[in-house]
């Protein structure tokens, strides 16, 4: 019921932002301008539904008040806020992107302020509420899923402006996290679509900590992880409008790196010469090589001792039966 009426508002605030920013004036001089300037087209803008909403402190209260919607919900959605019992727009000044389920309903909103400000945030996002659970949306996934279907692959990116990027790009197999952890209701529905997921992230970035948090989720739900980081400063969307569709394709397959492997280098890398820290490194790749899903592929399990072990110096055998001892506790 309350889930019904939030994506009604949901639709009806799209609707709202789309119109502001193709058919007012300050829609036009400011937010279509910053879109254009980023170099998106317009039928990538309308495909995401993209939007702006005014810099006025009511322009939606005022509209969606008048359609009857209730104050009540309408501060649910987080579209309007209640500041002393007077109703105000939470977004005012940004342009909107609307964030959609997997059947393209409109769950939630990024709003992104125009200009970098020390005060305020880049993106405000939608606070949780029965519809806009972020744990368990991945960005982009409405447009992606018969690109990630065909190709049998999923890129995950940071951010919106990856996702809509790389579409415009002609890659269109790719949904965003929002850079934080991947969570196992993410992951699942990765694999709803494909086995494999490769994470596409800047390299200078606590994204990639945080995808590596994710790491042993994804090996539980049977997933091979691969890993490409963007040179120099840039994300998918700066270098993929930098250098081009098929540059950019071509980057990504070949500096994709397994991502235990590449676990294994990060760890072994903080450990530096420690004997004791090298203990910790063996013993937290032997958890991680336990996670991958046996049922679904054996020998992966034993490629990877194999490979660890190696790189590590260690004996196979001990790795072997160190993993061994992971599956049973
Ligand atoms: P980034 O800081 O990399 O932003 O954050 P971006 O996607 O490159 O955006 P542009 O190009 O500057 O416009 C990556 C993602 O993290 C989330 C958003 O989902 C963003 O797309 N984020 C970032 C927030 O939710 N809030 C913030 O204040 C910043
Ligand atoms: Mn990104
Ligand atoms: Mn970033
Ligand atoms: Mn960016
Ligand atoms: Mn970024």
């Amino acid at each position: 019921q309350t889930a019904d009426s939030l994506f009604i508002i949901n639709g009806f605030a799209q609707q709202f932002f789309a119109d502001q920013l193709f058919n007012t004036e300050e829609g036009q001089d400011i937010g279509l301008a910053y879109f254009k300037e980023r170099g998106f087209r317009e039928e990538i803008i309308r495909k995401f539904q993209l939007g702006y909403s005014p810099e006025r402190r009511d322009a939606f209260t005022k509209e969606a008040l008048s359609k009857q919607y209730t104050a009540e919900l309408l501060v649910k959605t987080g579209l309007v806020a209640n500041r002393n019992d007077q109703l105000m727009d939470n977004y005012r000044g940004r342009v909107i992107f609307p964030i959609h389920n997997h059947s393209g309903k409109v769950l939630g909103f990024g709003a992104r302020i125009l200009k970098k400000n020390d005060r305020a945030p880049k993106y405000i996002n939608s606070p949780e509420n029965e519809i806009y659970l972020k744990s368990r949306i991945l960005y982009g996934s409405y447009f992606a899923r018969t690109a990630i279907d065909k190709a049998d692959e999923c890129l995950l990116v940071e951010g919106y402006t990856d996702v809509i990027s790389l579409h415009q790009a002609g890659i269109e197999n790719v949904v965003a996290s929002g850079g934080t952890s991947l969570t196992p209701d993410q992951l699942r529905l990765v694999k709803k679509y494909t086995n494999n997921l490769t994470i596409v992230y800047d390299g200078d970035n606590a994204g990639i900590k945080a995808a590596l948090r994710g790491l042993d989720l994804a090996l539980e739900e049977g997933l091979n992880v691969k890993l490409v980081l963007i040179p120099d400063g840039e994300d998918p969307d700066s270098y993929v409008n930098k250098v081009g569709a098929s540059k950019f394709t071509q980057f990504v397959n070949e500096n994709k790196k397994d991502f235990i492997l590449f676990q294994l280098e990060v760890a072994l890398k903080d450990a530096g010469g420690d004997s004791i820290k090298k203990a910790d490194v063996v013993n937290k790749m032997a958890e991680t090589i336990s996670k991958i899903n046996k049922a679904e592929d054996f020998t992966k399990q034993q490629d990877y001792i194999k490979q660890t072990a190696e790189i590590l110096k260690i004996e196979e055998t001990g790795l072997h039966s160190l993993v061994n001892k992971f599956i049973r506790d």
